[in-house]
């Protein structure tokens, strides 16, 4: 059975007709692919109305009777940002219920190669870019309409542990552990926002793709940062690249989308300032 027919049963036993998340706009960055594209099509099917990232995406969910547009554009672009928020609270007729601060890739390097620009790119990108984005979202969460508000971000067993040649990575990944739990203290009481981490471990998505596959990001600079892992790297591990995982397994970008949408449901609404680990059981 698939993630998503499974979480249908779920909210069918649980009486919720339109859906886990109906009505509510929920802002996706990252989700032209991956994870996110993942996380907008189960939103979608529990009857959210978001704001996406990606063309492609949008007319997907559209054909399949959801609601969605795309904003285009780099979240580490304060006008970005703005248009952003603007546009989903248009969209949600004056209401965002729901950010999942996905976006992101990473630019790996071990300690003493690792330049400025790598650091301050990285951290910017995982840690500054939520925060802004939490920022600029504030008229839409510091509200009481009964309404229920939900912010997600998105993070790393490189947070949570550390990982040979990604220092850049790790201090964001772990750093949004504390802006999640610092959101939840500030707009918990007065609002009933709940703020939760999701930190996920190996999971099959152009991230983790062979680096030789090709993909790359462009900065506003003309550099280009490769994707993905080196094969070499996998060979070293002779076969035994997930010996560290309990399930013997990469999860797939449905199963890491399926955990961030309980996260957003009713099914989870006492649950807040949490960080919550989806990896297959790898690092307990
Ligand atoms: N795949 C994994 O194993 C894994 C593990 C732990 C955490 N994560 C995290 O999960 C999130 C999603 O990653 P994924 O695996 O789906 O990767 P992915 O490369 O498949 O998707 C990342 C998405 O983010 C977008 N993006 C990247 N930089 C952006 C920017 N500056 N502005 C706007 N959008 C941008 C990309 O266009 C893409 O749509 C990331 O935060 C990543 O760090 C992934």
């Amino acid at each position: 059975m698939s993630a998503s027919k499974r979480v249908d049963q779920i909210a069918g036993h649980l009486n919720y007709p339109k859906g886990m998340l109906a009505g509510q706009v929920a802002i996706i960055t990252g989700s032209g692919q991956g994870i996110g594209a993942e996380c907008a099509r189960l939103f979608a099917n529990e009857g959210a109305k978001h704001t996406e990232k990606a063309e492609g995406v949008v007319s997907s969910i559209q054909s399949s009777g959801g609601q969605a547009i795309a904003v285009t554009g780099d979240v580490l672009d304060d006008a970005y940002i703005k248009t952003l928020i603007q546009k989903a609270a248009d969209f949600g007729n004056g209401k965002i219920h729901i950010i999942v601060n996905n976006a992101g890739y990473t630019w790996d390097g071990v300690i003493h190669k690792m330049t400025d620009k790598q650091w301050h790119t990285i951290v910017d990108l995982h840690a500054t870019a939520p925060f802004k984005i939490v920022r600029a979202a504030a008229p839409y969460f510091r509200v009481k309409d009964g309404e229920p508000r939900n912010i997600i971000n998105i993070s790393s067993t490189s947070g949570l542990h550390g990982n040979a040649g990604q220092i850049n990575y790790a201090l964001a990944k772990a750093g949004v552990t504390g802006v999640t739990k610092t959101i939840a203290k500030e707009w918990g009481p007065n609002f009933g926002v709940r703020a939760n981490t999701v930190a996920f471990g190996h999971i099959a998505t152009r991230l983790t793709a062979a680096k030789e596959a090709g993909a790359f990001v462009q900065l506003p600079d003309g550099e280009k940062v490769a994707l993905g892992i080196p094969q070499k790297q996998k060979e070293a591990a002779g076969g035994q690249e997930h010996a560290d995982i309990p399930l013997r397994r990469p999860g797939t970008a449905t199963e890491a989308a399926s955990a961030v949408l309980a996260v957003a449901s009713p099914l989870f609404s006492y649950v807040n300032g949490e960080t919550i680990k989806v990896t297959g059981g790898r690092a307990m």
